[in-house]
């Protein structure tokens, strides 16, 4: 089978596919063939050796966490899935590998495909759609009547936040480039900014929750539109970010939360759930996997606005 492998960190030209032989199961696993796997910003920050103190030094490392597909075999102990069947689901952060024609989950890894939603929409889903649910539900806590401000609100995770802030009753305010507006608005957002013509420290309201996806906003400077009591959410876990906001969170209502995702199978399952409900979920672009170092390229370097996928077929 083929599989995107790196022996070295670097950029995208690290990354080749390479022949392997085909993964064997145990007793509690599955064998799934890969249809589309999804692109995020945490596998070039592993590759690029951004992230070595979680992702670890050894090598030949896989690519890809979250991946769509046919479940091809599986293991005596398996009960809720079946060959044939069509599932969606993620592989651990940083290990990776769901760039390859098959991958070995257990069925905690995943849940069954909403038949409303096509292979490459389900690849796209997993680590943003989860990385947004834990962000709207359990780290903002956007609740009917809040006043959110989604910053980056047109990439992959921000995309899922406007909606499901929305259907949690929010007045959602999105910031997104020029291309993004449209696109913002349609998914639901009750204003737009775009960060080219406007600052948001300019803006006169204040917020109940400020999720920031740009990696671009720092606390300090999201303190100032918020609340009294609210809570500014960022994406980039570090020992020492999650220790200063941890001390500051004991004594200010202006709490500052950071994302560190903790894939489950009930989130998948929450996901498809919302996918058969109508959660809007577009995919930007579509790559083969001969052009794997084209499409990270791109879209490493914000060229592709929202989810990119890459097919296995
Ligand atoms: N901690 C965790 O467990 C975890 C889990 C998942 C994701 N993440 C991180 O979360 C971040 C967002 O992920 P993603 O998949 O949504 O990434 P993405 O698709 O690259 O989205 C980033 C967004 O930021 C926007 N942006 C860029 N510059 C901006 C600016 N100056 N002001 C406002 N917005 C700006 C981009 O808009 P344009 O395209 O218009 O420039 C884009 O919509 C990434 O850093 C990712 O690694 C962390």
């Amino acid at each position: 089978m083929r599989k995107v492998l790196y022996d070295r960190f670097g950029d995208e030209q690290v990354l080749e596919v390479r022949e392997q032989p085909a993964p064997t199961i145990s007793q509690n696993q599955l064998l799934i063939q890969v249809k589309a796997a999804s692109i995020n910003p945490l596998d070039w920050k592993i590759y690029h050796g951004e992230m070595k103190l979680l992702s670890g030094s050894s090598f030949p490392k896989g690519v890809g966490i979250d991946f769509a597909g046919i479940v091809s075999q599986v293991g005596s102990g398996v009960t809720r899935y079946r060959p044939g069947d069509a599932v969606f689901g993620f592989l651990e952060v940083f290990k990776g590998g769901a760039l390859a024609d098959y991958v070995v989950v257990t069925e905690e890894a995943i849940a069954h495909k909403p038949a409303n939603i096509s292979f490459d929409q389900a690849a796209a889903l997993p680590v943003t759609g989860l990385a947004a649910l834990q962000i709207v539900d359990q780290l903002a806590g956007v609740r009917q009547g809040h006043e959110v401000l989604i910053n980056g609100a047109t990439g992959g995770v921000g995309l899922f936040a406007i909606q499901l802030a929305k259907q949690r009753g929010a007045r959602v305010t999105a910031v997104a480039g020029p291309a993004g507006l449209g696109q913002a608005t349609q998914l639901g957002a009750d204003s737009v900014i775009d960060y080219t013509k406007q600052r948001i420290g300019e803006l006169p309201q204040r917020f109940d929750a400020i999720i920031d996806m740009s990696d671009k906003l720092s606390f300090t400077a999201a303190q100032q539109l918020l609340k009294p009591r609210a809570t500014f959410v960022s994406m980039l876990p570090s020992p020492l970010g999650l220790a200063r906001a941890f001390f500051h969170n004991l004594f200010s209502g202006q709490k500052h939360q950071i994302l560190i995702l903790k894939p489950s199978a009930t989130g998948l399952r929450t996901l498809a759930a919302l996918a058969e409900g109508g959660l809007q979920i577009p995919v930007e672009k579509v790559y083969d996997l001969a052009n794997i170092r084209q499409a990270y390229q791109e879209t490493s370097q914000g060229q592709v606005k929202g989810k990119a996928v890459v097919v296995l077929d």
